[in-house]
């Protein structure tokens, strides 16, 4: 099982979600996970470097030829962080997913950026949007729920905006990260795409 980290856009949460997203994975029994790793900024390799998750094996594949081998290599539950403005390597990545999350920021600029992610998606596969670093309770991320609702795109998660999870590395994963994240997991392993 893949589960694909994507949106061509750069700076809106992709790593901090595959690593969350791995360590809820480890949480919920999963053995092996698998972090691959398809930036060649490597900031996933870096995070698990710096601070390494018990249960999350990580693995680089900076090319699409790499990538694709990673992904289909494996036998347990993979979480792909995939990098901005590479669309050959995101093709790549989407083409062996089973699922796709795609982490956005609230906020009108982003509705058009997502589209790009999306039409590269297949009909049929399980795909929802993460609203990352929200700050609870504005009309931004109101409107931002309701223009995602209107477009039909379902919204697997809201991550509120926290220092805990801003922090990276630096710092323990952030038990409210954790929780928000697994919520996303759960429906990213509801469906299976064939
Ligand atoms: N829930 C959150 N609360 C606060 N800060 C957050 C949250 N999620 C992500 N961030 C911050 O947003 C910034 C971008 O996040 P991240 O590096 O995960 O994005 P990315 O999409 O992987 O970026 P790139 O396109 O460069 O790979 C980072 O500084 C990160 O700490
Ligand atoms: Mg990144």
């Amino acid at each position: 099982m893949n589960i694909v980290v994507s949106n061509v856009k750069g700076g809106v949460g992709k790593t901090t979600t595959a690593i969350y997203l791995a360590s809820a994975a480890v949480a919920r029994g999963y053995d092996p996970v698998l972090l691959v790793d398809s930036d060649r900024q490597a900031s996933s390799a870096e995070w698990m470097e710096a601070s390494p998750i018990e249960g999350v094996e990580l693995v680089e594949g900076p090319s699409e030829r790499t990538v694709v081998r990673a992904m289909t290599k494996h036998e347990g539950l993979a979480v792909v962080d995939t990098p901005p403005g590479d669309e050959r390597i995101v093709r790549a990545a989407i083409g062996g997913a089973d699922a796709v999350v795609i982490p956005t920021r609230a906020g009108g600029v982003e509705f058009t950026r997502v589209a790009a992610t999306l039409d590269m998606i297949p009909n049929g596969m399980p795909h929802g949007v993460v609203i990352c670093a929200a700050r609870l309770g504005t009309n931004d991320l109101v409107e931002t729920i309701e223009w995602w609702t209107a477009e039909r795109v379902p919204i697997w998660g809201v991550i509120p905006e926290r220092v805990g999870i801003a922090s990276g590395p630096e710092s323990k994963l952030y038990r409210e990260g954790l929780d928000a994240y697994d919520t996303v997991l759960r429906k990213a392993l509801r469906k299976r795409w064939q």
